[in-house]
């Protein structure tokens, strides 16, 4: 049979074991797993039967037993990221995924290699974004990190819209070698990312991207020398991503008091075709 079309199951009503999210009035949220005979409650709205919930469609508006008006909605895969799935490391913050989108040239279809696994965050973006014919490879050295991430990747499949990507999982260590070619984006997480350069410099396709998210300045400066040193990279570019939420009320305009201070740079660059064109032999200069 053939795959429903991308967003389908997305669209269908509230289903039996689904996680949504309950609104209040005033914008607190609930995460509730539904189940037929349970009853969601709090001390402000009241009794809401998760059976009226159930095949309800996704943006309800609901009453509950005690009169109060709630909101019922399906998670989105930022929701799950921040909200539902369990960490066993940090993760890439949803801001920076999707930079990161952007930054990768991500398509439909592109072939990419993410070191490492981790929690299956960021594997979950791209996921969605490479669609079903696309692959995306995961490297993960430490071999105890792999099931909790398929299980967060697993937990998260009906919200990724188009479910059909190829995904295959390594337990590798990039700094030892990768043995992919021909990739449009290898993206590094991982600590030491300059003790890998050679290696991506070797999988990517010409024209290729890497990118390299890092948490310190130093770790940056160590990467970003190091590609300038390098023959085969090109608009070597660290970049952050600031985001700040705004509260607008009537007559009252103004940015959150708390936002998210840091999180990482994410450093870019493309490979070069070492040795091809007429500028190295002297003709273009
Ligand atoms: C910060 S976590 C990645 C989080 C992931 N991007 C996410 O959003 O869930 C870094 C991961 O890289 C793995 N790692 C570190 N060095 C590695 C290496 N040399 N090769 C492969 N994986 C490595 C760690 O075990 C860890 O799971």
């Amino acid at each position: 049979m053939s795959e429903p079309p991308a967003g389908d199951v997305l669209r269908v009503p509230f289903q039996e074991a689904e996680t949504i999210i309950i609104t209040e009035p005033r914008g607190q949220r609930h995460f509730v797993q539904l189940k037929h005979g349970d009853k969601f409650h709090h001390r402000r709205t009241g009794h809401i039967s998760h059976d009226i919930i159930i095949d309800s469609p996704p943006g309800a508006q609901l009453m509950s037993e005690q009169g109060v008006r709630v909101v019922c909605l399906r998670l989105t895969l930022e929701d799950f990221i921040l909200k539902k799935l369990r960490r066993r490391t940090s993760i890439i913050h949803p801001k920076d995924l999707a930079t990161l989108l952007v930054r990768g040239d991500v398509y439909p279809g592109a072939r990419v290699l993410e070191v490492g696994l981790g929690s299956g965050a960021t594997s979950l973006i791209l996921l969605r974004f490479i669609g079903r014919t696309g692959t995306l490879t995961s490297y993960e050295r430490r071999e105890e990190f792999v099931d909790p991430a398929l299980a967060n990747i697993r937990a998260a499949h009906s919200l990724l819209g188009d479910p059909g990507a190829t995904h295959e999982v390594k337990v590798s260590d990039v700094y030892e070698g990768i043995e992919e070619e021909d990739l449009d984006l290898v993206l590094l997480d991982v600590p030491e990312p300059h003790r890998a350069t050679p290696h991506v410099y070797g999988a990517l396709r010409p024209g290729g991207i890497l990118l390299s998210w890092l948490p310190t300045v130093t770790q940056v400066y160590h990467l970003v020398r190091q590609l300038q040193d390098e023959p085969g990279w090109s608009e070597v570019e660290t970049r952050e991503t600031l985001q700040r939420s705004w509260a607008v009320a009537e007559n009252a305009m103004r940015p959150f008091h708390r936002m998210v201070g840091h999180t990482g740079f994410l450093i870019r660059t493309r490979k070069l075709s070492v040795g091809t064109g007429n500028w190295e032999l002297g003709a273009g200069s």
